[in-house]
């Protein structure tokens, strides 16, 4: 068999004090992934076996990337980047040359990549690394170049000197290697620096001690190779990777206000003249049809919404779906498993929950709809709840077609209203009703004459017993009716005038 040209290693073994988190920072997610993820899925297309050096919380790191196809390499301890790629000679051996990108430089892309590897190939040399000029380049390592352009040694920020601090042309990280020459100098590396570890970056130059030339290949966007070291830096990139998804949004014809307080995960589809308002979050799996509209803060997470749909402000939509022209809130929440047809209509406080409400049915007020299939056109009165938990399992509760369940209405589970039945305001419904029949569950109303108002005189009397003595009016008249007398002298008066 021919000797396999290259391999990619994804460093990703750090812990990655500066985040001062008790998560490897691989694992720390950037514009809706995990950074390690990113780097991966930026390495896959170039089609080339992908190994990952995973340490601090392997176990984690090593079920995502593997789930992603990589291959993982363990390094225990962790001794710095130098040591990482000792690590990985075992598995490398075979390989002529490697391709070496940091995990937590996530906003990389492919093209950039395999710009890189074309760029070495091309050269012949020893290494090539994969420079960015920056304004403030503040924690990176500097790139010491010769007269010929090639790169001499690349500083540690902690190990330069004024000068050397002054240079704005920054490491990134990510580097081509031929390996026999990597081998030979990574045996030679000491931990002669403020970490005590082993330096990936001092290989430059021993390479160049041994006469091997290093050249540096300066990327285009050098926003590409910003690392994450700190929040503030994850911050940042988590920024540029949402405004990167919002750009291709537009670009395909929808609508963002104020895009830069919208969140929106890499995996989310929306389709054109869709309409996003301020403070909207769409995450996960979602898909969004066209002309549709997202009001102002909502969030919908792994939902398909269709065509036409309206989703009002500050709607939390779950694992649902959304008909045609379906309109949901304000304040509306559709739990996992709720299902709207075609102009179907949930309106303000009302929790939908694994339940389908069938074509143009309405549940517009204060509701709670847990485990119930509703037919078509059907109107489900304000505050009607179906009573699904039994305190020991979910019960369903059917409702038929062109039902009016009345307002207040209990239904409780398991239970079935027939096609065009009617249900009374307030009833608590433990038995089915029939197609067409009225139910009413409730207590039967009972008028109590005058005694609101016996209640009343009772009360004033105890407050204030003396007055209600010396002012009794004759013929047993009460208290109440005093507001009343003194009203009816005042027009008297006017007249007198
Ligand atoms: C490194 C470079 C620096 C460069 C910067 C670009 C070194 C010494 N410095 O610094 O010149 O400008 O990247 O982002 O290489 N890792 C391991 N095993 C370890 C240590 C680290 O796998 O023992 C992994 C980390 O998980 C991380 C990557 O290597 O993904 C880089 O390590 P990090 O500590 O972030 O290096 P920087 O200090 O940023
Ligand atoms: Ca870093």
């Amino acid at each position: 068999m021919a000797r396999p040209e290259l391999a990619t290693v994804i460093l990703a073994a750090g812990k990655g004090t500066r985040l001062r988190s008790r998560r490897a920072k691989v694992l720390h997610r950037a514009g809706g992934r995990a950074l390690v993820e990113h780097v991966v899925r930026a390495a896959q297309p170039l089609g080339i076996p992908l190994f990952v050096v995973v340490g601090y919380q392997a176990g984690e790191v090593s079920a995502l990337v593997t789930a992603l196809g990589a291959q993982t390499i363990l390094q225990e301890p962790q001794g710095g980047t130098g040591h990482a790629l000792q690590a990985t000679r075992p598995k490398l051996g075979k390989f002529r040359s490697a391709l070496v990108v940091p995990g937590d430089a996530p906003l990389i892309r492919t093209e950039t990549l395999a710009a890189l590897v074309q760029a070495h190939q091309a050269s012949g040399v020893a290494a090539t690394v994969l420079t960015a000029m920056l304004d403030d380049p503040t924690g990176y390592g500097r790139i010491v170049r010769g007269p010929d352009g090639f790169v001499r040694e690349i500083v540690e920020e902690k190990s330069a000197g004024e000068a050397q601090r002054a240079i704005r042309e920054v490491n990134s990280g990510i580097y081509c290697f031929e390996l026999e020459n990597l081998w030979a100098s990574l045996g030679e590396l000491r931990p002669e620096n403020a970490h005590r570890e082993l330096y990936l970056t001092d290989v430059v130059a021993l390479l160049n001690r041994k006469g091997r030339r290093v050249a540096a290949l300066a990327a285009g966007d050098a926003r590409e190779m910003l690392g994450c070291n700190t929040r503030r830096e994850l911050a940042d990139v988590d920024a540029l990777f949402r405004r990167r998804k919002m750009a291709e949004l537009m670009a395909a014809g929808v609508t963002i206000y104020l895009p830069e307080t919208v969140l929106i995960d890499p995996e989310v589809e929306v389709g054109p003249d869709t309409i996003i308002e301020p403070g909207v979050e769409l995450l996960g799996a979602t898909r969004i049809g066209s002309d549709a509209f997202v009001g102002a803060g909502s969030v919908i997470a792994d939902s398909v919404i269709a065509e036409g749909a309206v989703i009002r402000p500050h709607s939390v939509v779950i694992s649902s779906r959304v008909g045609r022209g379906a309109v949901v809130g304000p304040f509306a929440h559709l739990r996992e498993g709720a299902e709207l047809a075609a102009g179907a209509r949930v309106g303000n406080y009302v929790e939908v929950k694994n339940s389908r409400l069938g074509e143009g049915s309405k549940a517009m007020h204060l509701s709670y709809l847990g485990d119930a299939s509703i037919g078509r056109e059907t109107n489900i009165g304000a505050g009607t709840i179906t009573c699904n938990y039994d305190g020991v399992r979910k019960n369903p509760t059917t409702i038929g077609s062109r039902v009016f369940i009345g307002s207040g209405t209990e239904l409780v589970a398991p239970v079935e209203v027939g096609d065009g039945a009617y249900v009374a305001a307030g009833s608590t419904i433990t038995d089915g009703v029939p197609s067409d029949a009225l139910a009413i569950a409730r207590a039967r109303q009972e008028n109590k004459p005058g005694w609101a108002r016996e209640r009343r005189s009772r009360m004033a009397a105890k407050q204030n017993p003396a007055a209600a003595t010396a002012k009794k009016p004759p013929r047993g008249e009460g208290d109440g009716a005093r507001p009343k007398a003194s009203r009816a002298k005042r027009p008297r008066a006017a007249k007198r005038r």
